[in-house]
């Protein structure tokens, strides 16, 4: 029986941050363990370049998003990890995807259309700083999936649209060759999962600044976390857990018996915010100590990730050369 093929992509525009950890990392880390899955995770590098514009930049965010999942616990054995710019098969894929692509599938695009729509509300013109890397990002998307038969794509709600536009643009392909040339990928979308909330309560996000980096020096991590808004009650008075981003975020790591223990705490009075700020910063600190030394060491030599990112390309495109081969058959220019 052949194994089912997981894949994501993490765009590197940055530390990636709590939300992004245990709404996106974590949940695919336990999806490469399941039987029988091949798990292949990337990095969108192409993808940050319409809005990372600075190539030192831009190297050292590769090397950081590399290094969570490595930290993370993604073991290079088992999981092809790589970088989506080592994998220049992404990119035929992709001009061969652009010719069965209608335009109007990409001006029905959330975050394309989010962006016109940004533009007006400013009064510029509907393409104002709108590149064609913006403009056609689900087609590269749908290459990054394609190329590797993917069955599975876990990924978060914001990103279902694009997986529904593969799909479409697969469909358009299979049926113009007929035959399944191309596997017809679903989104796993984990409805159970959490949104992380950030310092304000809102949805962690780095276009809010609202987050929390996951790992950042232990000291920073504490001043981040002080900085969680809380609501004016004084020490002495009676709090309700249910209601407060600390809380909220505190049961995202602590076991049930953990969650009663602090909630018993708020509801008697008698404990300030800082201490339950404090219960929080030693719960999240030792899950992701751990991680954080290994992030460390691996960014103190980046070199350890180039070498595993290589190797990881190397194979990936053994993968993506069969795939290759298989549409340029059958387009006809092989
Ligand atoms: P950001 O909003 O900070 O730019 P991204 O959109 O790059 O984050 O998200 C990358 C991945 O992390 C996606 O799969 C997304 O669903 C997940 N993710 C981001 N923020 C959160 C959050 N607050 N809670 C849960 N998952 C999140
Ligand atoms: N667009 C995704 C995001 O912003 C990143 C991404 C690029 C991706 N290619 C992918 C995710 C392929 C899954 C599969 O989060």
């Amino acid at each position: 029986m052949s194994k089912t093929v997981v894949l994501t992509g993490i765009k590197p525009t940055g530390m990636p941050h709590l939300g992004n950890y245990l709404g996106a990392i974590r949940p695919a880390l336990q999806m490469a363990d399941e039987e029988n899955t091949e798990a292949r995770f990337f990095i969108a590098d192409y993808h940050s370049l319409n809005s990372v514009r600075d190539p030192a930049t831009l190297r050292s965010y590769i090397h950081e998003v590399a290094a969570v999942w490595l930290a993370a616990g993604l073991d290079p054995e088992k999981v092809l990890i790589y970088k989506q710019s080592d994998v220049p098969e992404t990119f035929e894929l992709t001009t061969i995807l652009m010719a069965f692509t209608a335009k109007g599938l990409m001006n029905r695009a959330h975050a394309y259309k989010a962006a016109v729509d940004v533009n007006r509300e400013k009064g510029q013109s509907d393409d104002h700083q709108i590149n064609m890397g913006i403009y056609t990002y689900p087609v590269l998307m749908a290459a990054d999936i394609l190329l590797f038969d993917t069955d599975y794509v876990p990924v978060g709600k914001d990103q279902v649209q694009h997986i529904e536009m593969a799909q479409d643009i697969a469909g358009v392909v299979n049926h113009n060759y007929k035959k399944d040339l191309l596997v017809i990928p679903k989104a796993r979308v984990d409805e159970q999962l959490m949104t992380v909330p950030g310092l304000d309560g809102r949805k962690m996000s780095k276009s809010y600044g609202n987050h929390i980096p996951l790992f950042s020096p232990e000291k920073k991590l504490r001043k981040t976390i002080m900085k969680i808004v809380t609501n004016s009650q004084g020490l002495d008075e009676p709090k309700n857990p249910d209601t407060c981003n600390v809380f909220a975020l505190y049961k995202l790591f602590a076991d049930v018996a953990e969650q009663k223990v602090l909630a018993e705490r708020y509801r008697a009075g008698g404990m300030g915010w800082g201490d339950a700020k404090v219960a929080l910063f030693e719960k999240l600190n030792a899950e992701i100590g751990p991680m954080r030394e290994k992030y460390n060491s691996l960014m103190a030599d980046p070199s350890q990730i180039d070498a595993i990112l290589a190797d990881g390309s190397a194979r990936a495109r053994k993968v993506a050369a069969g795939t290759i081969r298989r549409l340029r058959d059958a387009v006809g220019v092989s």
